[in-house]
């Protein structure tokens, strides 16, 4: 039988008794969290989301009562009433910040039973995440959950609570509109009255916020909802939440300085402090120290130690002396078994020409001179894992082909980038493998990174294009305006001046995550027509995709720029979390899929109709 709440009030939560409140009288509600029976003596760890207090009943005390919650099962809701006392000496839980009291019931109300759960809020071990997943309402009672929602919360709030202080407004942009141009496939949504026409869900507000400085309303943020078709991974949702700010006349250094700003207060909130100004780097730099666009800090740079070997060395070692030759250092990982060196050659993959050495003791036996020189000029200590990445003098695709040419524009040719991008990614994989040993990953330890003066163009060897390497209101510096001139005249060459345009954008960096992109945007009309053309769209195509922009950019539009933080990567990274997974109340399955709800699901045939749509099986 259960009973009423009737008028009866909670005057605690279950985590804020201490030994001062001994004497008192408590009601206390929420979940039978665990039970243990002793007889005459019967305890519940009683919890909400502030904590946990154990309820003793005593056969002493009251037999009916104690009757009564031994039908007590976990999960149960109860109200327990009673008085706080303390602990004697031997049962104190230094580990429980409630620990040191307890309170002692005399009257119990059963709000509601549960079906034994699947799994347990208290259980220690992790269910297999599917089961989490479709109970959610049951693993968000876990204490790791909760807090990673708290801290979400709080994060939010101090940002929230920052941009407003700083005379942001916090503007709403439409949910249903049309496809912006970020880059990944859209969420459409049929229109029953006009049927065969669908809206877009934005993937970003992008082109909202620019119209909102048009606008005139200078400064605006909102902590939005965005969604994006795309191949999802630990770090990728389908919906996600963007911190997005827009504001006028900005420096890239106001942008900075305002994201700067906020993230020390969210930081904060979340029990950390932080270091500004965040350290930065130019792309360029990026790609020659830590052969990625993201580095991760927390891990030394690459070396160049090609000067280190003689010509004869680079020969006999099948090098290519007109390429870098990269030596990664991993510190502390001790001597490596001939097993553990067999197993990083799996790790490397090659884009293009490039090699790995990874037997280090083999080049130190063959050239001790050279073995030396490369230890000291990558600073390694004795312990020290260095595994050399070079380009390899045997034909390969990246010597064949167009690309194989050099472009005079670019400061890092493409097989220099291979032999970057091989390394970089081998670098992130051995830190992950021997992160044990390294203990370079510690909690708390956050760098920060700003990069900077990222190229306007990536070419896209499929298209045989330009495309945007941001997106497309981007502006390039005003310095390479005439490259972009003369890139314009050579669209379809991978050697275009195009590649060597640089953009106003710039990537906030946090331990080797990206989160957050952002760029001084175009404000003239006739610039964003050449990016358009440079990116092979017709007058046409740009007016029919997005005519109301350009038309709006014709009205008076101020220079501005902005930049979007991921809310889910913030807190992931704050909460420790390996996936957003965990710090998304209901996220969804790398197949895009809500387990709960079970989402998508087909719909009837009258709504189909109705919608004018017919599903192709
Ligand atoms: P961008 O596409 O780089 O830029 O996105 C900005 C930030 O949003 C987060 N993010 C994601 N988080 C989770 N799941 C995803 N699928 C996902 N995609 C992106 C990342 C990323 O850094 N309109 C521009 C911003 C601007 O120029 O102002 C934009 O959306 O943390």
């Amino acid at each position: 039988m259960l009973d009423f709440l009737g008028d009866l009030k909670r005057t605690h939560m279950c985590g804020v008794l201490r030994a001062a409140d001994a004497g008192k009288r408590a009601v206390l509600m929420g979940w039978v969290n665990r039970r243990r029976d002793h007889g005459n003596l019967l305890f519940i760890d009683l919890r909400d989301r502030t904590g946990v207090t154990q309820v003793v009943f005593n056969t002493d005390r009251d037999r009916v009562v104690h009757a009564k919650a031994e039908t007590l099962r976990n999960e149960y809701v109860i109200a327990a009433i009673g008085t706080v006392k303390l602990r004697d000496a031997n049962t104190i839980n230094p580990n429980m910040p409630t620990g040191e009291v307890e309170l002692a019931a005399d009257e119990l109300r059963i709000l509601n039973e549960s079906k034994l759960p699947p799994f347990l809020p208290s259980d220690t071990a992790l269910t297999n995440e599917e089961t989490r997943l479709k109970y959610r309402y049951i693993d968000l009672r876990r204490d790791v959950m909760q807090f990673n929602i708290e801290t979400r919360h709080k994060v939010a709030k101090a940002i929230r609570d920052y941009l407003s202080a700083q005379g942001f407004f916090e503007i709403e942009t439409p949910f249903m509109t049309r496809s912006t141009p970020e880059g990944a496939r859209d969420y459409l949504v049929p229109s029953r009255v006009q049927p065969g026409t669908f809206y877009a869900l934005p993937q970003s507000p992008q082109m909202f916020k620019q119209i909102l400085m048009i606008s005139g309303f200078d400064k605006y943020f909102q902590i939005v909802r965005c969604f994006r078709d795309e191949d999802l991974r630990a770090d990728r949702q389908p919906e996600f939440t963007q911190i997005d700010l827009e504001m006028t006349y900005p420096q890239p250094e106001s942008v900075w300085a305002v994201v700067e700003g906020f993230l020390t207060a969210a930081f904060a909130a979340a029990g950390y402090e932080i270091k500004t100004p965040f350290p930065r780097m130019d792309y360029d730099e990026a790609i020659r120290l830590y052969g990625i666009d993201k580095p991760d800090l927390r891990l030394p740079p690459f070396t160049d130690v090609r000067e280190c070997f003689s010509a004869e060395n680079l020969q006999e070692l099948a090098i290519n002396p007109n390429l870098p030759v990269i030596a990664i250092r991993i510190p502390k990982v001790g001597e490596l078994s001939r097993k553990e060196r067999d197993d990083i050659k799996p790790l490397f993959h090659s884009k293009g020409g490039a090699r790995v050495y990874e037997d280090f003791k083999r080049i130190a036996n063959k050239y001790p001179a050279a073995a030396e020189a490369i230890s000291k000029k990558a600073g390694a200590e004795p312990g020290d894992l260095i595994v050399l990445v070079a380009g390899s003098t045997e034909k390969s695709s990246a010597q064949s082909g167009p690309q194989s040419a050099v472009s005079p524009h670019r400061k890092v040719t493409p097989q220099e980038l291979a032999i970057y991008n091989s390394a970089g990614l081998l670098r992130l994989a051995l830190a992950q493998k021997y992160a044990e040993r390294h203990q370079c990953f510690q909690r708390g330890d956050f760098r920060f990174l700003w990069v900077t003066n990222f190229p306007m163009f990536e070419w896209d060897e499929h298209e045989k294009q330009w495309m945007a390497a941001h997106h497309p209101f981007t502006s390039p510096h005003e310095q390479d305006m005439k490259l972009l001139e003369e890139g314009v005249e050579a669209l379809h060459d991978p050697l275009s001046p195009l590649g060597a345009v640089r953009a106003l954008a710039y990537d906030v960096v946090l331990n080797g995550t990206e989160l957050g992109s952002g760029s001084i945007r175009i404000h003239r009309q006739d610039v964003q027509r050449r990016i358009f053309r440079a990116l092979g769209m017709s007058e046409e195509e740009a007016k029919a995709r997005f005519g109301f922009f350009l038309e709006a950019l014709e009205y008076g539009t101020p220079p501005h720029g902005g930049i979007a933080l991921g809310l889910d990567r913030i807190v992931m990274i704050l909460a420790g979390a390996e996936s957003l997974r965990e710090v998304i109340p209901f996220p969804k399955t790398a197949r895009a899929v809500d387990l709960m709800v079970d989402a998508p699901t087909p719909v009837s045939e009258a709504q189909l109709r109705e919608l004018g749509v017919a599903v192709k099986k």
